[in-house]
């Protein structure tokens, strides 16, 4: 069952909101388990407010120590696992990322975000080497606006969109009302109330297109895999 993990050393970069939008979405349709495993638990602070998905569970992760363990639990009762680790890099990250299926980087499209987005990619690298199998990653553009992007932030993601060693998604998680309001009002985006976010609608597709592309990324993963073997 896919693992699919988010990772950034960089604080602030949009893990643990691209994340919940997955975990929730993948949940209208399939049971999935979340592991918190940020020690400042803001997914197992969300949960405790009303309305989580009915077919998601999540984890609170104690430490590295557990983590594995964690993961193989969730493995065996969730179509999906999905990972948020804290915003620095350590040995836990280095754990989840050995057993995921699926990296995700999500970064906001400024400079230091594209400098902490290439460490994580070394890292995944030498997790491969560890366990001497492909991990893929691509790259999530989050926090992005939806009209007016700046020079700075097309030149910052064009470094990514252009290389062919890194994947990218074509779905930028934007910069919404709705996605933040998540962490205040509890459930996920779509049943927020759109009198009082602004452009529900366009949040709520927004989301749903991640997710979609997600599957997409794992279903050729898969493909290629079987492929080789
Ligand atoms: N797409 C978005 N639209 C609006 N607000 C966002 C979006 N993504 C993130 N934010 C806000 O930006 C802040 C940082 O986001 P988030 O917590 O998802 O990042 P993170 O990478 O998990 O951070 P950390 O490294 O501290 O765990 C939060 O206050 C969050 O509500
Ligand atoms: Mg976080």
């Amino acid at each position: 069952m896919p693992t699919i993990t988010f990772a950034n050393s960089k604080g602030g970069s949009g893990k643990t909101t691209s994340a919940l939008l997955l975990a929730c979405e993948l949940a209208t349709a399939k049971p999935v388990t979340l592991i918190d495993a940020d020690p400042r638990h803001p997914v197992t602070a969300w949960a405790k407010l009303a309305g989580a998905p009915k077919n998601l569970s999540i984890v609170t992760n104690e430490s590295e120590k557990t983590i594995l363990d964690e993961i193989e639990a969730a493995a065996a009762s969730s179509t999906f696992v999905v990972i948020d680790l804290e915003g620095t890099a350590s040995r836990l990250s280095s754990y989840a990322i050995s057993q995921s299926d699926f990296v995700i980087i999500p970064m906001k499209e400024q400079q230091q975000d594209a400098n902490a987005a290439i460490t994580v990619i070394e890292e995944i690298h030498r997790d491969m080497k560890a366990v001497r199998r492909t991990i893929p990653f691509a790259v999530l553009f989050t926090q992005t606006k939806v009209v007016a992007k700046s020079r700075t932030a097309r030149f910052v993601s064009g470094q990514f969109r252009q290389s062919d060693k890194v994947d990218t998604f074509l779905t930028e998680i934007h910069e919404r009302d709705a996605y933040s309001a998540i962490f205040a009002a509890g459930g996920s985006v779509r049943d927020l109330s759109a009198k009082e976010v602004n452009n529900l609608e366009a949040a709520i597709l927004n989301a749903q297109d991640f997710a979609a592309e997600v599957i997409d990324k794992l279903r050729r993963h898969r493909d290629a895999a079987k492929e080789v073997a």
